[in-house]
């Protein structure tokens, strides 16, 4: 059966951390609109030109054009045996093209990772990323000389050493704008999700590890299965 996961919640909450981790140990894709943006914005496609003011806005693209990136990245073969979703769906139209998409493909399970508004700034603030290749490190736990050991991703990063900046949209005012639009309209459809049998919540207060463990515990539920570590 296919494993489909969904990573719900705000700005910094840890959406893509997990992701990131979950998608890699069960061998599926994660699928991030952040990144797929961020890529295209970085490469400057067309696509990319067309989203970069509204991203540094902190406002979200328009639904048809996000719909029509994740329904082409799910059909594609690596995805067919389950994906983690991470950014999508932020709005009702997104959630209800989501079901369409899905509808023959097994559960969905949908997890929102809860952490408070002022702890989300503070982790967002202190977000760095590597801007060849995107990882990510926190400024605030690791010391400028130890940055270097948390990116190896390209050649480039292992011979030149990775490039550190923030994300254009990582500004406190930025943030703040991006939690507002959370409230607003993706909030709201969480809603959407929370009666089904297969949602759960999480807290991401915790340290990484211990929301990596409680995300496989989720899941596990969801699907009825014991958990395995
Ligand atoms: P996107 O990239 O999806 O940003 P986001 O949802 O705002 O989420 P973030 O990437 O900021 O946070 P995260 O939850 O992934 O946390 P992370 O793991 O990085 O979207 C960016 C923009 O693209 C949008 O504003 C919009 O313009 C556009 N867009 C994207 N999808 C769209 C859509 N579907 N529709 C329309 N527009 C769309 O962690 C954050 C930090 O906290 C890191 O430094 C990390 O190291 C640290 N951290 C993680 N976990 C913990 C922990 N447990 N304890 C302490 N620190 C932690």
């Amino acid at each position: 059966m296919a494993l489909n996961l969904v990573m719900l919640g705000p700005p910094g909450a840890g959406k893509g951390t997990q992701a990131e981790r979950f998608a890699r140990e069960h061998g599926i894709p994660k699928v991030s609109t952040g990144d797929i943006l961020r890529e295209a914005v970085h490469s400057g496609t067309a696509l990319g030109q067309a989203v970069q003011a509204v991203m540094e806005r902190g406002e979200l693209v328009s639904d048809d054009l996000i719909i029509g990136i994740v329904g082409e990245r799910l059909t594609r073969p690596d995805a067919l045996a389950g994906f983690v979703l991470d950014g999508f769906p932020r709005t009702a139209a997104q959630a209800k093209a989501l079901d369409e998409i899905t509808a023959l493909r097994g559960p969905v399970i949908c997890v929102e990772i809860k952490v408070p508004d002022e702890e989300l700034v503070r982790r967002v603030r202190g977000r760095r990323v590597c801007d060849d290749c995107g990882a990510n490190a926190d400024a605030f736990e690791h010391k400028p000389d130890a940055l270097s050991d948390l990116c190896q991703n390209t050649e480039r990063c292992r011979a030149v050493g990775p490039k550190w900046v923030a994300r254009s949209d990582d500004s406190e005012t930025v943030v703040r704008e991006r939690l507002k639009i959370y409230w607003r309209d993706t909030r709201p459809m969480i809603e959407y999700y929370s009666a089904r049998p297969t949602f759960r919540v999480i807290d991401g207060l915790q340290s990484p590890e211990q929301v990596r463990e409680a995300l496989v515990g989720a899941v596990a539920s969801a699907l009825g299965r014991p958990v395995a570590q």
